[in-house]
């Protein structure tokens, strides 16, 4: 009887098991289509975070889910917005089943796969595409561009290899593409410039082989921002860039590229800031342009560049241009930082770098200045820095100068200054470094030198001072000097 007693004990608990895998919690039945879906993504993801943790999929509709927006009148999930989740795993392709789906951002997390032609192919009602700042790899998918409604596509910080597809020249409306930070090559491909809608064309830190800018690019006229900083950029900028009327942001640096500036990037009207630092450019300023603007024709010159084009910054620094800097840079314009350094230039600093009182930094180390220090300069408030060594600048070093409250850095070494130094520059209380080796400065140094509190680096060697040290420089060099240097 034994065995008998124990076999009715376990009938009993199999109905019990039964009834609980036959009779589903009422809820499960509910949740859509589109929540089955997101389900599925949800399992592909590694989430050690739970940001996941209220994808309940006992709800009715996933549109209160976290990073989830639906269409209020249809309750269809419009918007998927997993950004800075820490989530790993594949590229959710499941997604592209969402037919009214048209933004998606999974920006910095950890989406390791490859994004595959057949999949994101499928994603037809996307408008908005961040996957930018994970580890996809391979190549990149050639039907990006068979998306009918891509607006937005970024995809920076990844580790896409392979070239630029050659369809990405048939996207049809999109305005932003970012590609920056990844290991593509090949060459900047002709075609983009037929992507006339392009706002935003940002290429920079990728190792495309040594390649032109395609001179088509300056057939995207609607271009607001052209970024290809170490792209391996080689040849000539091309005259065609000069049609881009409302790109306000021009950035060449840190390539290879050679010959002159083209005169036509003086009808770049709209330009705010120009970066071609490191480069090999040669020969001098662009002079003149002709610039049509409603109807009126009139001669622009170089002289007036930087007034008319508005930048705050002029960064042309480690280049071999030569000649003058244009005499009214500043006038107009509120600039706020120049760097022209290691260059050829000559001739003198222009008298309004100053004109809007907003400079703080004036970079023009190492080319072949000569003249004065600008009176005007001397008197420039803003000013936080300016380094002028090795050049062939000469006269005194203003007296005006030393009432500059905020300069922390003065560096006029290896050029032709005389004269004494200014009494009253032991008034600048905030200065870190004074740089006046190699000139031929004479007269005292001043008294009071103890009032510079913040100064670091002191360097007035080879220079024709006569009487002693002040005794209190002992002092201050022993406080704080990390380097004095004297005679
Ligand atoms: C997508 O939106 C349309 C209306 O714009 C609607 O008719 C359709 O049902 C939605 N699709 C899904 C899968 O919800
Ligand atoms: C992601 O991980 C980092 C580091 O562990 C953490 O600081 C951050 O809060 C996490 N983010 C989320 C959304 O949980
Ligand atoms: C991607 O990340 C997931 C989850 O962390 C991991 O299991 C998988 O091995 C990774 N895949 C690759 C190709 O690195
Ligand atoms: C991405 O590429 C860099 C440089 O080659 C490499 O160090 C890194 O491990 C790669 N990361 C992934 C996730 O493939
Ligand atoms: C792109 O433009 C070029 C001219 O720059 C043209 O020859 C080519 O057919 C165009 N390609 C596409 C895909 O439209
Ligand atoms: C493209 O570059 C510009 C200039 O650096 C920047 O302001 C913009 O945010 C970038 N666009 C994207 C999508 O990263
Ligand atoms: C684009 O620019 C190139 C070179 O600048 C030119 O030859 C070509 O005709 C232009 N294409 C269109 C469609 O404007
Ligand atoms: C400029 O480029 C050269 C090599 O092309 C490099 O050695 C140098 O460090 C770069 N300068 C700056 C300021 O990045």
């Amino acid at each position: 009887m034994e065995p008998f007693h124990h076999h009715h004990h376990h009938r009993h608990t199999i109905f019990l098991v039964l009834l609980v895998f036959l009779v589903p919690p009422p809820l499960t039945l509910c949740i859509n289509q589109e929540g089955l879906y997101l389900q599925r993504v949800k399992l592909s993801f590694d989430d050690p975070d739970n940001v996941l943790s209220n994808w309940n999929p006992g709800d009715e509709l996933p549109c209160k889910w976290y990073g989830i927006t639906c269409d209020s009148a249809t309750s269809s999930v419009k918007s998927l917005d997993l950004s800075s989740s820490n989530i790993s795993g594949p590229f959710p392709s499941i997604l592209c089943r969402l037919k009214n789906l048209t933004f998606v951002s999974l920006y910095d997390n950890f989406i390791n796969s490859t994004l595959s032609d057949e999949d994101i192919a499928t994603c037809q009602s996307l408008e908005h595409l961040d996957l930018a700042q994970n580890y996809l790899t391979g190549a990149l998918p050639g039907t990006l561009a068979d998306l009918p409604n891509l607006k937005y596509l970024d995809l920076a910080g990844n580790n896409f290899s392979g070239e630029i597809p050659v369809s990405f020249g048939k996207f049809q409306k999109l305005e932003v593409l970012s590609l920056v930070e990844n290991l593509l090559g090949g060459m900047i491909p002709s075609n983009l410039g037929n992507i006339s809608t392009l706002k935003q064309l940002n290429l920079s830190y990728n190792t495309f082989s040594p390649g032109q800018i395609p001179p088509e690019l300056g057939n995207l006229t609607n271009l607001e921002v052209l970024w290809l900083t170490e792209t391996n950029l080689v040849g000539e900028i091309p005259e065609s860039l000069g049609r881009l009327r409302r790109l306000t942001d021009l950035d060449l640096a840190l390539n290879a590229l050679t010959g002159r500036i083209p005169s036509s990037l003086t009808d770049l009207t709209s330009v705010v800031q120009i970066e071609l630092y490191n480069n090999s450019l040669t020969g001098e300023l662009p002079k003149c342009g002709v610039v049509k603007h409603d109807g009126l024709e009139a001669a622009r010159c170089v002289n007036e560049r930087f007034e008319w084009a508005d930048p705050d910054r002029a960064v042309l620094f480690q280049n071999k241009l030569t000649g003058k800097l244009p005499p009214n840079l500043g006038k107009n314009s509120p600039l706020r930082w120049i760097d022209v350094s290691t260059n050829g230039f000559s001739g003198e600093i222009p008298e309004n770098l100053c004109s809007k009182g907003v400079l703080e930094e004036v970079l023009m180390i190492e080319n072949s200045f000569s003249g004065k220090i600008p009176a005007a300069l001397a008197e420039c408030q803003s000013l936080l820095r300016v380094r002028f060594g090795h050049n062939r600048l000469s006269g005194e070093v203003p007296k005006r100068l030393a009432f500059l409250g905020n300069l922390l850095e003065f560096s006029g070494n290896d050029n032709e200054f005389s004269g004494s130094l200014p009494v009253s520059i032991v008034k600048l209380g905030q200065l870190v470094k004074l740089d006046l080796h190699d000139n031929k400065l004479s007269g005292e140094i001043p008294s009071g030198i103890h009032s510079w509190t913040k100064l670091n680096e002191l360097n007035l060697a080879n220079n024709d001072f006569s009487g002693n040290i002040p005794n209190e420089i002992g002092e201050v060099a022993v406080a704080q000097l990390s380097r004095f240097i004297w005679k």
